[in-house]
């Protein structure tokens, strides 16, 4: 069997963009990207609705042709005509907010499908690494369940070991718990966690600030199609320097703060008021969930 590393170098970065532009027909969505990822960095993207997080993804994942620049994967330049895409992208594992698991099969056969399809595995083989992968999600106990009897983090997780058990080399993440019920997040991002400890690079849309700075070796913030700032999260989250990075992380940190004058309020709010947020800001999402 033929692994990432016959198939790709494995000097130098995973991922490295480069003047990266797409635009669907007249309209410029991403306008010169640079971006580099480096073998076991866990990179958080975050900002705006509308500035290009997930094309941005999705360009590195080939489901969308960039209309200028280069993504280099693992060493090869993935936009070059002669590559062959679909098996670049066997490397790439990509988890959407939508699950997108097949409601008519099992757990198990939603992670063995893709494994005999794809990559040729035997019934036994593809069932081994499936199960493997359901026992790092917390969900061996569930193999022969079906989607509709679990709940949207359960189902998110067994996304996520059916990604992985096709042996990405990178993990993709695009806003993977926007979908869900605030209890069931912190199950999910203590998976991605585990993930990332684990060694695996990982780019994350994501809007769970606290993820982003327990987890992320770096925090990319993007507007307007651009990388406005990039940094560790500390810097970027923590001290932005540009007014729209921080006009953006006080409305997602602060999702309920309105202004004094609206509410004829003078007095800040204290430990113990309903309002009142600790000074680190770090977000809401409770992550230590085992
Ligand atoms: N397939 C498409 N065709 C036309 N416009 C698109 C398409 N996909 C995304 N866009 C536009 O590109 C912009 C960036 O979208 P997107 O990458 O989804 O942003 P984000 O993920 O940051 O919310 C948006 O204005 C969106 O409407
Ligand atoms: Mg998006």
């Amino acid at each position: 069997m033929t692994t990432a590393t016959d198939r790709f170098g494995l000097a130098g970065p995973v991922i490295e963009i480069s003047g990266l532009h797409k635009s669907f027909g007249e309209r410029p969505v991403l306008k010169g990207i640079d971006l580099t990822v480096n073998a076991g960095d866990v990179v958080c993207v975050i900002g705006p609705s509308g500035s290009g997080k997930s094309t941005l993804l999705r360009c590195v994942n080939l489901l969308e042709q960039p209309t200028a620049g280069s993504i280099r994967l693992l060493g090869v330049e993935v936009t070059d005509p002669d590559v062959d895409i679909d098996q670049v992208r066997t490397h790439v594992g990509m988890v959407f907010q939508s699950f997108n698991l097949f409601p008519h099969k099992t757990v198990l056969g939603n992670l063995t499908l893709a494994q005999r399809k794809v990559l040729g595995r035997s019934e036994a083989e593809a069932s081994a690494v499936a199960m493997r992968n359901l026992e790092h999600v917390g969900l061996a106990d569930r193999a022969e369940s079906y989607p509709a009897q679990l709940s949207g983090g359960q189902q998110q997780r067994v996304a996520i070991a059916r990604s992985l058990s096709m042996d990405p080399a990178m993990m993709l993440f695009d806003e993977p718990t926007s979908a869900l019920d605030p209890e069931l997040v912190g199950d999910v991002l203590a998976v991605m966690r585990d993930l990332a400890e684990s060694g695996m690079t990982m780019m994350v849309v994501t809007h769970e600030m606290a993820f982003a700075r327990e987890v992320g070796d770096r925090v990319v913030f993007m507007d307007d199609g651009q990388i406005m700032e990039e940094g560790p999260a500390a810097q970027v989250i923590g001290a932005p320097t540009t007014e729209r990075a921080r006009v953006f992380l006080e409305r997602v940190l602060h999702p309920t703060a309105v202004d004094d004058s609206q509410l004829g309020q003078t007095e800040p709010a204290r430990p113990g008021d309903p309002d009142f947020r600790p000074p680190d800001g770090t977000g809401h999402v409770p992550l230590t969930v085992r």
